[in-house]
């Protein structure tokens, strides 16, 4: 087996090419949503506790396989599982999810960093300039309805999807030293933007309210948001979309981090660069995340349009909108930075989805670092094409919810049971605190071994089984009172099944409505059948690495 050398530049880059990792859109579209959705101060609490006992946890965890996993020359999870126990010839499948997780993401993650490519060349085109609410928001309905749109350049939502992924290839297939370059770049601009926004979104008080909004304030945006409550940390619901929130926002249990763990040098410190990497990740949520798109909305709508608008389009609908309040020039600067910060969150993160495949290809198939990007370029198109010009038919979500939210905890649940139990805490504490500048408290080895994998089960658990209407006491209720466990559209017993989209289906009388909901339900199946082909192909290939290992180790006996 060939060593490879690679790693990374410099501490710094390393700490900015991880953060970049991290630090994605999730930061500024999905954490304020899922804030806003789960009652604002009554969401913080079970967040920062899952970042204790499942973020923290889980980073030295990935951080320290990682690097153990290049020590041996493994640069993506199938065989970086496997060299954990070699026993058992289970875990390289498990480690599939560590490649295709990734390739799956990055099909929709890079189209919504395409809209943020777009939406910077429309800022400076001037094109919300004089548009009305809803004819800012009409607008971006038109871009993604791509068999329809009629705004902007013809087809401009599959141009620039093919512009941007072009782009991630092309700054792949220079390999570890292009990450840590365009981290190196993307990183301190992504700060400088969102502080500029941010303060403008703090210091927004009053000032934006008008005769149709008179209550419009952005400090209620804050104080919703800061304003502890604590009747929440009895509630499932909470505590599920918390930890949901820890995984994506910190890339857990997707592969991306191992991978680039793969390449710290065995005896550089990885105890003090995970949390380093990971408390920039919340400061840039808590805290920028946090500043720009809810005050911002609520300074100019009122905090109630906000809380009834909650939704990932806020930040590209409503958002072009309301810079237009501060004049044509300060639009122009403040929509080049909130698309560009989106752009900057984006690819950094993108990039990170790349480099397993990589990893991998060169390990097992002497793939250069070229080949490894074009092929990763081509498979994500493939994959992604479908969410682009089916997007209104439901194949994004789809692949948000198997690759984007279930694959993420199944591996997780996994791989910390691997870490734990069968590795073994001896030796994994070991491999954490090896070349450490800091010393881990000891607490956590407690943590690692018990609460992480327990409450991770419980999320897992939670997601398969979600009552209806989230509502966890009348389930209970329900159960013990002999009327069985009724189950919500959302749980993944009920997900599997369409079970939502039929019971539309069954309710709806109207034509239209009911040959768009059989389109939805075909596509969905569709989206599934790619996924799991994406699952078996990445699989077999793992197969045939394994024989190829195999045949050597004979050959060499
Ligand atoms: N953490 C990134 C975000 O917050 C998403 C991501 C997931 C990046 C998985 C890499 C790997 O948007």
């Amino acid at each position: 087996m060939t060593l490879q050398k690679d790693s990374w530049g410099t501490r710094v880059g390393l700490i900015l090419a991880m953060a970049g990792n991290a630090v994605g859109l999730g930061n500024f579209l999905r954490f304020p949503v899922q804030a806003i959705n789960n009652g604002g101060g009554a969401f913080i609490i079970p967040y920062l506790v899952c970042f204790l006992l499942m973020g923290i946890p889980l980073l030295w965890v990935e951080w320290s396989t990682g690097r153990f996993g290049g020590k041996h020359g493994h640069h993506s999870t199938p065989f970086i599982l496997d060299n954990m126990d070699p026993k058992r010839a289970f875990w390289k499948y498990f480690g599939v999810f560590g490649i295709f997780t990734n390739v799956a993401v990055a099909a929709y993650y890079c189209y919504i960093e395409s809209w943020t490519m777009s939406y910077v060349m429309h800022s400076i085109m001037g094109t919300f300039r004089g548009m009305s609410q809803s004819e800012t928001a009409d607008f971006f309905r038109s871009y993604v309805d791509v068999q329809h749109s009629t705004t902007g350049i013809p087809f401009e939502a599959i141009i620039f999807y093919i512009l941007c992924l072009l782009l991630n290839t092309w700054i792949l297939s220079r390999g570890l030293k292009g990450v840590e370059k365009a981290a190196s770049i993307g990183m301190p601009l992504l700060i400088l933007f969102g502080v500029f926004l941010a303060i403008r979104g703090v210091t927004l008080g009053t000032s934006g309210a008008t005769e149709a909004h008179p209550n419009a304030n952005a400090l209620d945006g804050l104080n919703f948001l800061w304003t502890p409550q604590y009747d929440s940390l009895t509630n499932p619901k909470v505590w599920l979309a918390a930890a949901g929130q820890i995984f994506f926002t910190l890339s857990l249990g997707m592969g991306s981090i191992q991978c680039y763990a793969s390449y710290v040098r065995s005896k550089d410190d990885i105890a003090l660069n995970a949390v380093s990497a990971g408390f920039m990740n919340e400061f840039v949520e808590v805290v920028l995340g946090s500043c720009i798109v809810i005050p911002i909305a609520a300074g100019f709508l009122g905090i109630d349009w906000v809380k009834e608008n909650a939704g990932f389009g806020m930040a590209f609908q409503t958002m072009p909108y309301l810079f237009q309040n501060w004049g044509p020039m300060i639009a122009t600067v403040a929509g080049v930075m909130w698309f560009g910060l989106l752009f900057f969150a984006g690819i950094t993160s993108s990039l990170a989805m790349g480099t397993p495949w990589m990893g991998f290809m060169r390990d097992e198939f002497k793939f250069s670092q070229k080949k490894g990007a074009w092929t990763f370029g081509a498979v994500v198109l493939a994959m992604g094409l479908p969410t682009v010009i089916f997007y209104n038919e439901g194949v994004f979500d789809e692949y948000d919810y198997w690759a984007g939210t279930v694959s993420l905890v199944v591996f997780a649940l996994a791989e910390s049971i691997l870490f734990a139990w069968i590795f073994g805490m001896d030796k994994g504490w070991k491999e954490i605190n090896q070349g450490g500048d800091i010393k881990v408290p000891l607490i956590y080895r407690f943590v690692i071994k018990y609460i992480t994998p327990l409450l991770l089960l419980a999320v897992f658990i939670g997601s398969v089984f979600t009552p209806a209407g989230n509502n966890w006491n009348e389930a209970i209720q329900s159960l013990f009172s002999g009327n069985g466990w009724p189950l919500d559209n959302s749980s993944l017993i009920k997900m599997l099944t369409n079970a939502g989209l039929k019971e539309q289906l069954a309710a709806a009388s109207d034509e239209q409505v009911i040959s768009t909901l059989k389109t939805k339900i075909f596509y969905t199946n569709v989206a599934r059948l790619l996924l799991l082909s994406l699952f078996v192909g990445i699989s077999i290939l793992v197969y045939i690495a394994y024989q190829k290992r195999q045949k050597r180790k004979h050959q060499q006996a």
